[in-house]
């Protein structure tokens, strides 16, 4: 796991935004798994300005969500088939057929979540899987306790899950939908890389226990400690509760050094 703490999102955006753009004009065939919530919000803005900007080509890209609500209407404001619209697909050249996202509204789920799996798979998986984290440690809807070899399957969301996402729903707990369709947890640790962000106190404790943790289904995120290539990106709030900030902080310098020699 390589940890890199910003002094605030801005930054955590930027360096994210360019990882993916030297991905893309390595590979402009690059295959994305894509997170929505308001971490990776600034990444899209950074992404979408260097498209319209730098002329960053996503014609080639092909994407695949982690996660979307079932039991909502894809159009409903707070789907994540609308949330990824307004802020990444309806400002990047990437063809409608190339993006993918949970359906919520298919009438056999697990065929659908059988047939993404395999999608992914055909294409020759995910090259570079942006994440963000739940509070609680979760990433995609994969909620505590969830098995550590999970893969995309309708799940029941968490109370402090569906507590958090209530404020997307004016604030009324009972329209937040009970439902999801997630990526497994195997599904994510397939992915060549993981970018998972974080900022802000509220994620402090769980970014902890994910990376300074024992690796534990009750702590989803902590199972990246395995992943081969895992870049953790935080500011200094979310970097709060760390014990080996400092570590973390000469090992990025030196990586910066390294590179720059
Ligand atoms: C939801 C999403 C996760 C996201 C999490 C945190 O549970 N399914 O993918 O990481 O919320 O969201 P936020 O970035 O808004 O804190």
């Amino acid at each position: 796991m390589e940890v890199i703490i910003q002094p605030n999102h801005h930054q955590i955006a930027s360096i994210a935004a360019n990882i993916i753009r030297d991905a893309i004009l390595m590979k402009p065939n690059l295959v994305l798994g894509l997170a929505t919530g308001s971490t990776p919000i600034e990444l899209y803005k950074s992404l979408v300005r260097m498209h319209r900007e730098d002329g960053l080509d996503f014609s080639g890209v092909t994407t695949f969500n982690l996660d979307e609500y079932v039991a909502i209407p894809l159009e409903h404001p707070q789907s994540y088939h609308t949330f990824m619209a307004h802020y990444f697909f309806n400002h990047v050249n990437i063809p409608e057929e190339s993006q993918h996202i949970p359906q919520n509204t298919s009438e056999n789920h697990e065929e659908f979540c059988t047939t993404y799996e395999d999608k992914i798979k055909q294409i020759g998986g995910i090259d570079i899987q942006v994440l963000g984290i739940g509070t609680d440690g979760h990433i995609g809807f994969n909620e505590v306790g969830s098995s550590l070899a999970s893969r995309t399957r309708i799940v029941t969301l968490s109370q402090s899950t569906i507590d958090a996402n209530a404020p997307y729903f004016n604030d009324d707990k009972k329209a937040v939908p009970e439902l999801a369709i997630t990526m497994g947890i195997a599904t994510i640790m397939e992915a060549k890389q993981c970018l998972l962000l974080a900022n802000g106190n509220s994620k402090s404790v769980a970014i902890a226990k994910a990376i300074e943790g024992p690796i534990t289904s009750m702590v989803p995120a902590s199972i990246l400690q395995m992943h081969p290539d895992t870049v953790i990106l935080l500011d200094e709030a979310a970097a709060s509760d760390l014990k080996e900030v400092d570590y973390y902080n000469r090992s990025y310098a030196n990586k910066l050094l390294l590179q720059s020699q």
